[in-house]
């Protein structure tokens, strides 16, 4: 049986049933502003505090602003890169190129890199002006490399969910052993924030819907909780 690997994220590896599958490659994919880059945070910082190596890739933030924003929410990445165990790597966008592999790869050699936050896929997507199919070639390419480094990898896009029942696949939704879902959902004038986990290749998992929290270290998940807005949603349709 492949180990498991903990995400040491407090309720995720409840809802993991003990953590990812060695060498998973998860979308983490919802509308912005839910919660997605501090998920990835937590994920690399988690690691850290655990001595596991990681490498958080940006395409949306400067280095500074990761730093900044990670600090902000209780959590010194800076101690962690001065020590070698995390590095954080801007990826700047090309027309031609998703990304320059070479760079994560000799990292994730030299220093034994267990988790890979690629945040996120969604620019690339825009300057593809050559179709489609480069686009999640490049994608894929880049999953497959991971999973050969035996690497657990969250890559983010942005999606639309206009409706928790009628939720839209992408193309490059199918190119990962994993789909994670954060959404918010309003109840009357406040939101609540959710996440599911949609599919996680070969391992079990549970399927409900878990609210969060977001605050200082990051997302609080509630794995022994409903989202109190669905609960209230549902039971007026009886
Ligand atoms: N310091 C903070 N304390 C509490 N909530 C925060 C803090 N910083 C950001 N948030 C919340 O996190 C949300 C943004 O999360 P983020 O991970 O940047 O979203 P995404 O990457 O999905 O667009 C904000 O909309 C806000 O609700
Ligand atoms: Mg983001």
């Amino acid at each position: 049986m492949t180990k498991k690997m903990k995400t040491y994220i407090a309720g995720l590896d409840e809802i993991l049933k003990g953590g990812f599958r060695e060498g998973t490659s998860a979308l983490l994919t919802g509308p912005p502003g839910t919660g997605k880059t501090i998920l990835g945070i937590q994920f690399i910082y988690e690691g850290a505090k655990k001595g596991e190596a990681g490498i958080y890739i940006t395409s949306e933030e400067t280095v500074e602003d990761i730093r900044e924003y990670a600090e902000a929410l209780g959590m010194d990445l800076r101690e962690y890169e001065k020590k070698g165990i995390v590095t954080l790597i801007k990826q700047t966008i090309s027309a031609k190129k998703l990304m320059s592999i070479a760079a994560p790869l000799s990292i994730i050699q030299s220093k034994k890199v267990k988790r890979v936050v690629l945040d996120s896929i969604t620019l690339f997507e825009y300057v593809h002006v050559s179709g489609e199919m480069d686009y999640r070639k490049e994608v894929l390419d880049f999953v497959l490399k991971m999973k050969e480094s035996k690497v657990n990898l969250i890559a983010m896009s942005e999606k639309s969910i206009s409706s928790i029942d009628d939720i839209n696949y992408e193309p490059e939704d199918f190119l990962f052993d994993g789909v994670i879902i954060l959404l918010k959902v309003r109840k009357g004038s406040s939101f609540e924030h959710c996440i599911m986990v949609e599919k996680m290749r070969g391992q079990d998992h549970l399927i409900d819907i878990f609210p969060f929290t977001i605050g200082k270290g990051g997302l609080k998940i509630f794995p022994k909780e409903l989202p109190f807005s669905l609960i209230e949603k549902d039971s007026k349709k009886f």
